[in-house]
């Protein structure tokens, strides 16, 4: 099976569902480490419960945001991945880890891109005043949320949703997100792909 990093700052339900599909050996991707920005989080519990191991690399523990980057990449590369899912990982992977995982690397957004980019991609999509948004699975490149589109899903917003400031919004979407970045991921491991002119392809 292909080997996943999975990267998560917060409540890591998208980890979740990727950690129960890649129970089942025809999934072709097994979770080998979890990794944070910060401890303390449910993401990395739901790892521990699952009996993947951990790790955690805080900004505030290195001199600058490159070093932080290159000790991110590091403890990525112990566990040699053939892919790195960014799901819920709130921080900008810098340039050192994305030579390092150039193409393998994977990131799931609350929003079509390239609509509502950067970290309030549900609450944006919600002022702006669109009528459907969803969430887009797509690799990471140098810039924020601008990497190849593998896979999108769309949901409508609801005249209510500006209720709750886009809680029951996310949820919605986040439900769609967890099952296309669940076959997205096992695609990506069971078929191979290639990117070619911003275009990815399953199939080697
Ligand atoms: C997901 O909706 C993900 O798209 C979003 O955070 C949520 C994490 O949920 N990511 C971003 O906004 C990145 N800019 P989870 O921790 O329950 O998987």
């Amino acid at each position: 099976p292909a080997r996943l990093v999975v990267l998560v700052s917060g409540s890591g339900s998208n980890l979740q569902a990727l950690l129960d599909a890649a129970a089942d050996p025809a999934y072709g991707a097994e979770i080998v480490a979890v990794g944070a920005d910060r401890a303390d989080i449910l993401g990395l519990a739901r790892a521990e419960k699952a009996g993947v191991p951990t790790f955690v690399v805080k900004v505030a523990d290195f001199a600058d945001r490159a070093a932080w980057d290159r000790a991110l990449a590091d403890a990525v590369a112990a566990y040699t991945p053939d892919l790195v899912v960014s799901a819920g990982f709130m921080k900008i992977l810098g340039p050192e880890f994305l030579r390092r995982y150039d193409e393998r690397t994977l990131n799931t957004h609350p929003a079509l891109l390239p609509s509502f980019p950067g970290a309030h991609g549900v609450r944006d999509a919600l002022a702006y005043g669109a009528k459907v948004t969803g969430c887009t699975v797509h690799f990471v490149d140098a810039g924020v949320d601008t990497g190849p589109i593998v896979a999108q899903g769309v949901v409508a917003v609801e005249p209510d949703d500006d209720a709750d400031g886009g809680e029951a919004l996310h949820e919605r979407i986040k439900t769609v997100e967890r099952s296309l970045l669940v076959d997205i991921v096992g695609r990506l491991a069971r078929e191979g792909y290639r990117i070619e002119a911003r275009k990815v392809r399953f199939g080697s």
